[in-house]
């Protein structure tokens, strides 16, 4: 491995609240470097690993103001919605290293409309698409492309947004909820398993991670309604089936799909710094794009960062510098890691928040199972959960099996009234 860049730290300042932000953190914690990480607004579980700090992460001037008054080297940004709100660009504006993509980027994920007009340029494999502007249009798109209906809302919509059901009436409810904000996107429905990829950018070179799977349904079996996101794992050994190797997948998406995105956007006037993620179906005709986001997916990140050997601060800094051309392609530990998400009672539909957690210190005794805290804080000396999903329980193994063994039973000594997880997360691939 390459001498590392920072061997005496940097100071980082990590943007967001969850257990994606709370694996960043951790994996710059544990970079092998002295970095100084601090976190806005971070959770209980972030607090143990950096330095909690006020600051609004929402607001372009006091992130810039903070970042200069602490002399910050990098500021991280987790969530998407400081990018769309233009943090990003005021840090550049003052010469402050940032990770994450300017406002015109973050369009990417911002808007379905821009993604695919990028996408078109860019002659990426993605599934056939129509604007609804009305009710009338939509009717229409929904009969040319046939059952299963795909009906997207256009902005930001946290995951609700998009609808795939075999039910024409539901899919034009969904479009007219949607369509006084704007036009809808109607697709093509694509069938076959799903794909994470990730990929760091300067904005001109394109270096990918380690692909992932996420589950994003509420209960076993892909059932019930659709979520942030209730466990992952990764590698995906099941790629080198079609692919000969996972190493031939991620070469030939990077070739297809991240290159041609990257350099499309710094010709349309908004360079890319930051993270790609870019969610894949494989499809009996070839990889195809569902979507773009411009930050770490979660729970992906969760169980891809803590397989990275190559040091992520190093990376971040060379994206925000744009010096990535000097780093070879990250590398990952052959090791299986599986990750799965406690969650309040009635989550998604009617979180329950504010109970009691127990048990914490008992399940990381655990060999290979480590925690990171989604939604947590403390109150009255104990710890709470603050929102829908609370915890991501990762276990890393030499197998999926032992790996996902860990991270259950795990699971199973965490205390927290009306709690739910899904109990089939890698289970296909265990068995394998
Ligand atoms: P998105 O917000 O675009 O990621 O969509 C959320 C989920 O809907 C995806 O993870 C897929 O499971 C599903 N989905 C989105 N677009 C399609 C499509 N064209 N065909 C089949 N499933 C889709
Ligand atoms: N894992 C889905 C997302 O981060 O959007």
């Amino acid at each position: 491995m390459r001498a590392r860049r920072y061997p005496g730290g940097v100071k980082i300042l990590v943007l967001g609240s969850g257990a994606r932000e709370h694996a960043i953190v951790l994996a710059l914690a544990s970079d092998g470097a002295d970095h100084e990480v601090l976190a806005a607004p971070g959770n209980a579980g972030i607090a143990r690993d950096a330095a909690l700090v006020d600051v609004d992460m929402m607001d372009p001037g006091a992130v810039t103001e903070f970042a200069q008054a602490h002399a910050v080297d990098l500021v991280v940004i987790g969530p998407e919605a400081p990018l769309v709100a233009g943090v990003a660009d005021a840090l550049r504006e003052r010469g402050i290293p940032v990770f994450g993509p300017g406002k015109q980027a973050a369009q990417l994920e911002g808007s379905k409309a821009f993604a695919k007009r990028i996408m078109q340029n860019a002659d990426v494999p993605t599934g056939r698409a129509t604007h609804a502007r009305t009710i009338d249009e939509t009717a229409a798109a929904l009969d040319e492309f046939g059952a299963p209906y795909v009906v997207k809302a256009d902005g930001l919509a946290a995951g609700k947004g998009v609808i795939v059901t075999d039910d024409r009436a539901a899919a034009l409810d969904h479009a007219a909820a949607y369509l006084p904000h704007g036009p809808v996107l109607v697709e093509e429905f694509l069938s076959g398993p799903e794909v994470s990829l990730f990929f760091l950018s300067d904005g001109d070179t394109v270096r990918p991670l380690t692909p992932a799977q996420d589950f994003k349904r509420a209960l076993d079996g892909d059932l019930g309604p659709n979520t942030g996101g209730m466990g992952a794992y990764s590698p995906l050994p099941w790629l080198a089936d079609g692919f000969g190797s996972i190493d031939a997948f991620v070469a030939e998406v990077t070739r297809t799909v991240a290159e041609p995105v990257i350099r499309e956007l710094d010709r349309d006037g908004s360079p890319f710094i930051g993270l790609l993620y870019a969610g894949l179906i494989i499809t009996d005709e070839g990889v195809r794009v569902i979507e773009f986001n411009a930050r770490f997916g979660d729970p992906e990140t969760q169980i891809v960062l803590p397989r990275l050997e190559t040091s992520l601060a190093d990376l971040l800094m060379a994206c925000a510098e744009g010096t990535l051309e000097e780093h070879a392609a990250p590398t990952f530990r052959d090791e299986a890691a599986v990750t799965v998400v406690l969650a309040s009672e009635g989550y998604p539909a009617a979180t329950i928040t504010g109970r009691k957690i127990t048990g914490l210190d008992d399940a990381e005794q655990i060999d290979g199972v480590h925690i990171t805290h989604a939604a947590t804080a403390v109150e009255n000396g104990a710890l709470i959960a603050t929102g829908g999903r609370v915890l991501n329980v990762v276990g890393t193994g030499s197998t999926f099996a032992q790996a996902r063994e860990r991270a259950y039973e795990a699971i199973g000594r965490i205390g927290l009234e009306g709690g739910q997880f899904r109990t089939d997360i890698a289970a296909a691939v265990a068995t394998a």
